[in-house]
C-alpha cells in the first residue's frame, strides 16, 4: 500500500495529474529512510533534512515531524514483515505550466515503502567495483532533490561498466557518488569531504561521523583531492540502502596498499561492525 495525499491505496489506483509540478519541473524533495526490526534508523536526522530540503526550496513542509514518524511507521508496517526502505516526496503540487511558483496550491505527498536491499556476503566480503565520473551537476546537491538526472546519468555510467557506483569528482576534488556518500581512509584515519553545497549530507555518513568520535576512530573532514583519492588505503560508500560497503577497484584498478589491495580494509571491517550494530539497535 502507498500513500498518496492523505489517503492509503494499492499503487495501481494511485492517480497523479500530469501537470503534478514533480512530473513537469521534477520540483520537489525527497527522503529514504531504512526501518529495520521495525525501528526507522535515525529518523530524527532524515526530518530535519528533509525540512532543510523543503526551506531551501520555498516549499512548506505539510507535517510535523510526528506525523511524518506516524506515516514512516504505517508505511513499513504496512509493507512488512521485514526491513523496510520508505521513500517520500512531496512536490509543489498540481498547477498550469510556468516557472514561477504556484499561489494557493497544495503539495503532492507520496510515500511507499519497499523490502530493504540486502548487501550481498560477496558485497561485504570482497567490495564493489566503481568508476570515476565527473561531476556535472548544479552548485545545490545539498539539496535532496527530486530532479535527479545528473544522479541517473552518473549511475548510468557506472551500470554500463558493472561497477555498483560512480565516485563523482569536481574541480579535481571527490565530491560522492551517485546514491552514497564517499570516504577515503589513510593508515587508520577516516577522510570524509565536507558537508557543502557539493554533495548531499548523508544520514549514514552522520553515523559514521557519530560511530567514529564514539570509538575513537580518527575522523577527518576536509576537501580531498582527486591524485590523493587515488592513494587511499580504503575507499568506502555510505547510504540508507546500503549501510557502509567498500570500493575495491576504482576504474578497474585495485585499492588499496600491499596488505589489502582490492579486498576491503581493516578499517572497513570496523566501520561495518558498528554500522550494522548500530542500525540493528545492538
Ligand atoms: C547523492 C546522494 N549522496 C549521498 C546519499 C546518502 O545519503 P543517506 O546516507 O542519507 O542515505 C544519497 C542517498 O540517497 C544520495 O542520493
Amino acid at each position: 500500500m502507498i500513500f498518496l495525499n492523505g489517503e492509503w491505496m494499492p499503487v495501481e489506483d494511485a492517480k497523479i495529474s500530469v501537470l503534478d509540478r514533480g512530473f513537469i519541473f521534477g520540483d520537489g524533495v525527497y527522503e529514504y529512510v531504512p526501518v529495520i526490526d521495525g525501528k526507522p534508523y535515525r529518523l530524527d536526522g532524515h526530518l530535519i533534512r528533509l525540512d532543510n530540503s523543503c526551506k531551501e526550496i520555498g516549499l512548506k513542509n505539510p507535517y510535523s515531524n510526528a506525523r511524518w514518524t506516524e506515516l514512516v511507521l504505517e508505511a513499513a508496517r504496512r509493507n512488512g514483515p521485514g526491513d523496510q526502505g520508505v521513500y517520500w516526496q512531496i512536490t509543489r503540487g498540481v498547477a498550469k505550466r510556468d516557472h514561477s511558483f504556484p499561489k494557493d496550491v497544495e503539495p503532492t505527498v507520496f510515500m511507499m515503502s519497499n523490502p530493504l536491499p540486502k548487501l550481498t556476503a560477496e558485497q561485504v566480503d570482497n567490495g564493489v567495483p566503481c568508476y570515476t565520473f565527473p561531476d556535472k551537476r548544479w552548485h545545490r546537491c545539498h539539496i535532496k532533490s527530486i530532479s535527479l538526472l545528473g544522479n541517473v546519468l552518473a549511475k548510468q555510467h557506472a551500470t554500463e561498466h558493472g561497477g555498483a557506483e560512480v565516485v563523482m569528482i569536481r574541480d579535481g576534488f571527490m565530491t560522492e557518488a551517485s546514491a552514497s556518500n564517499v570516504f577515503c581512509v589513510f593508515g587508520d584515519t577516516i577522510v570524509s569531504p565536507p558537508k557543502d553545497n557539493h554533495i548531499l549530507g548523508g544520514i549514514t555518513l552522520d553515523g559514521v561521523f557519530d560511530l567514529a568520535k564514539k570509538n575513537g576512530l580518527k575522523l577527518e573532514v576536509r576537501p580531498v583531492p582527486e591524485a590523493e583519492m587515488w592513494a587511499a588505503d580504503e575507499l568506502w560508500l555510505s547510504s540508507s540502502s546500503k549501510g557502509v560497503l567498500a570500493i575495491t577497484t576504482l576504474d578497474d584498478k585495485p585499492i588499496g596498499n600491499a596488505a589489502h589491495k582490492g579486498k576491503p580494509g581493516p578499517m572497513f571491517k570496523k566501520m561495518f561492525a558498528l554500522m550494522q550494530a548500530d542500525m540493528r539497535g545492538a
